[in-house]
């Protein structure tokens, strides 16, 4: 719900207000943003200035109007504010644009594209003129009321009669006062995606992003800025993420005012965006929530978002059998048909063909673009594998890394051309591919011909759409910011049309794993790989880590062999298979290997997720640890009548002196007796939702889950257990 009067825009979700008001030299100037407050009362809000006693600079002699201890809602570079800027826009004339507010419009349709059908419940937006030329700004508001998100963006028309170069365009800034908060960033890399790291800050600026075109594993765009004593469950947080797959950029600082200015949009390093007259850009959707209770709060703000306003695809997720770790690149009809007798067996959904199934690929070196089936693998083409497939009852699902392309390839040797490449200087490769050039409409073309193709041929139901290299040889300096703007525009482009075309094929996100876990590929594929790497110990720290932005609905989490391919770390199957239900199950184990009784095992897993899985989509998710510092993740998932629901422990070392764990659950309802039990039903209570939340559910000591009595004790690191949650009576 927004309301502008007296001045004073109030935009209020479910449980926030954001407030901002427009100054006398028409500037937008933050009020307000945090719990929710009355609408009306904006003025007490507004700070009465005085005569700055520091050297700093002030609009048209009033010195109460002192530029560098305002709190704006966006700020343009080279009018006075000495703090790094949302905006930068130069043309011939030179680089002064004085911008002022003209008009608001409240409910106009916005004109991005990825948020078109989101269901936002109301939008605002604000006109700012420059007064020195014929350049339009919009700042766009979307309100997002029950999920307490409010997006931001902006859009830049230039009307001028010449060519604008936009070189910094943040998506959104926030200033407000510091009050000591510090600044939550996930980082990581390659089978070690998006870790938890905090950062004090200090009178200085902390700048973080991705510039390899891609949102990265190295600092995935969501953050958040809390309090300083905030924890998964106490403090006034603010989180923020941003509707984008490419390079971006996070910018937190404090000034000498103790103001805290907070900013994201695309990484600023090269960029530069020309403007032609006549035109516009419209900037990625930034995506800003408040929570009071703590990260799990503005967590679930987000996971609401997330499932009811990103993901476009609603139907079933299937439990899928990956063939990757199972046989690598040595695939074949013979081996994937027994897979799929064996894997109908045991209770999986869906079988995908990884890698090594096309061309003639038999390692990474060759066959990218050459999207038809290796015949010496299978000899009767794709089709007979398929239809066995699904005349299992299976849905049949094939990896395809559309965006890229081999040098050994017959796609390169007739169109070399559309590989990004400069001649004349050393080539750089990554994983012995290149990258197409999306912006090419003959690319864009090609690809939407060939994959729909694909799913016609085979009648494929699901795609693992991965993308393995990133950015480097790109026409250099500042053209290549807009180039990787415009890649990932394309790629959209043609992810939007494959989706529309075939609304029921699941699209698996992908990119050596994590690589691109971002809102804006989840608006195209309802599911993402989490990480390559999928040993217990790694998963539960980037699960926990993903979990802080992202729903559990859209990872995926295979059960692997052991000792992990990765890290080589040996885990009790029970473990694999309790932290690969944290999300969307699936495995990539050789199940033709395995013995009976692990089959046995595997199978119960099957049976038992499906009892799950109706909870995992929608479900209020907590951490009721930190994981990051403490020996233990722990983690409930509650359905949203917070009747039935799961919590999943996983303990990373055994210590034999130790106290019993004893974790206080949350969001259930006080007065109704929870009957709480693993899975052997070795432990078992029933208490009331209110005992249950303030006392806590106390664990036997030394308990792993799976012991009959304690003599039966073993000292093992890497336990997981999960409890059932299930609400019994009054
Ligand atoms: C990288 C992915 O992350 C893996 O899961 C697998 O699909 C390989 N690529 C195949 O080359």
């Amino acid at each position: 719900m927004i309301t502008f009067k007296d001045n004073i825009c109030q935009i209020n979700t479910l449980n926030t207000s954001y407030l901002f008001t427009i100054t006398k030299y028409g500037d937008a100037m933050q009020l307000y943003y945090g719990a929710k407050i009355p609408n009306g009362e904006g003025n007490v809000l507004i700070q009465k200035r005085s005569l700055l006693l520091v050297n700093s600079l002030y609009m048209d002699k009033d010195v109460s109007y002192g530029i560098d201890d305002m709190q704006f809602e966006y700020s343009y570079a080279h009018r006075g504010d000495s703090r790094p800027c949302a905006m930068t826009l130069r043309n011939e004339n030179g680089e002064v644009f004085d911008m002022v507010f003209d008009c608001y419009k409240i409910g106009e349709n916005p004109p991005t594209k990825l948020t078109k059908s989101h269901g936002h419940s109301d939008s605002i937006k604000l006109v700012f003129k420059c007064l020195n030329s014929d350049i339009i700004v919009e700042h766009w508001y979307l309100v997002y009321e029950d999920s307490d998100v409010i997006s931001r963006f902006v859009r830049v028309i230039n009307n001028s009669n010449c060519e604008l170069d936009i070189f910094k365009v943040m998506s959104m800034q926030l200033d407000m006062e510091y009050n000591g908060q510090k600044l939550i960033t996930f980082n990581g890399a390659w089978g070690r995606e998006r870790y938890k790291n905090c950062h004090e800050i200090a009178q200085c600026r902390i700048v973080c992003g991705s510039n390899t075109g891609m949102s990265s594993a190295e600092c995935n765009p969501f953050f958040i800025v809390g309090e300083q004593t905030s924890s998964n469950t106490k403090g006034d947080c603010f989180a923020f993420n941003l509707v984008y797959s490419g390079s971006h950029e996070i910018s937190v600082g404090r000034d000498s005012f103790d103001n805290l200015r907070i900013m994201n949009g695309i990484n600023s390093d090269g960029f530069c965006y020309k403007l032609a007259k006549g035109c516009e850009f419209v900037s990625p959707e930034s995506v800003i929530t408040f929570g009071k209770d703590g990260y799990n709060s503005v967590s679930q703000n987000m996971h609401k978002f997330i499932e009811n306003n990103i993901v476009r695809y609603k139907g079933t997720i299937p439990i899928m059998l990956n063939t990757w770790e199972a046989v690598y690149f040595d695939i074949s009809y013979e081996k994937v048909s027994q897979i799929a007798d064996k894997a109908k067996e045991m209770g999986f959904e869906a079988l995908v063909i990884d890698d090594g199934w096309f061309g003639v690929r038999n390692d990474d070196t060759s066959s990218l673009g050459d999207w038809f089936e290796n015949t010496a693998k299978f000899p009767n083409g794709l089709e007979q594998i398929s239809k066995y497939i699904q005349n299992k009852d299976l849905k049949f699902g094939i990896w395809l890394e559309p965006e890229m392309i081999s040098e050994n390839s017959d796609l390169y040797r007739k169109n070399s051309h559309w590989a990004i490449k400069i001649d004349g200087i050393r080539e750089i490769v990554g994983r012995n591919q290149m990258i197409l050039d999306l912006t090419n409409v003959d690319v864009r073309e090609y690809l939407i011909n060939s994959i729909s193709q694909i799913i016609e041929k085979y009648n494929v139901d699901y795609i693992k759409w991965d993308y393995n290299r990133r950015f480097s040889d790109i026409a250099g300096g500042r053209k290549s910011g807009q180039y990787l703007h415009e890649y990932i525009m394309s790629l959209y482009e043609i992810l939007e049309t494959l989706t529309t075309k075939y609304p029921n094929v699941i699209i698996e996100g992908c990119a050596s794993g994590g690589g691109r876990f971002d809102l804006g590929m989840l608006c195209y594929s309802p599911i993402i790989w989490t990480s390559d790497n999928t040993n217990p110990h790694s998963r539960a720290h980037i699960q926990d880590g993903t979990s802080y932005g992202y729903p559990i609905s859209v990872m995926i989490n295979h059960i692997s062999p052991s000792p992990s391919h990765q890290t080589a770390r040996a885990t009790l199957p029970q473990t694999v298979i309790d932290i690969a239900s944290v999300g969307r199950m699936g495995s990539q184990l050789d199940i033709t290997k395995c013995s009976e009784q692990e089959c046995d095992i595997y199978s119960n897993a099957i049976k038992n997720y499906k009892n799950i899985r109706n909870i995992i989509h929608g479900c209020s998710f907590s951490r009721l640890s930190d994981g990051f510092v403490q020996n233990d993740f722990v983690w409930q998932a509650m359905d949203e009548q917070c009747n039935n629901g799961f919590i999943t422990i996983f303990h990373k070392r055994f210590n034999t002196v130790s106290k019993s764990l004893k974790i206080k659950l949350t969001g259930l309802n006080a007065d109704i007796n929870y009957n709480v039990y693993d899975r052997n039903r070795n432990f078992e209570i029933t208490a009331k939702g209110a005992t249950l939340m303030n006392v806590g559910l106390v664990l036997p000591q030394n308990y792993q889950g799976n012991e009959k009595n304690s003599n039966s004790l073993m000292l093992i690191d890497d336990t997981a257990l999960t409890l059932t949650i299930q609400a019994i009576s009054k």
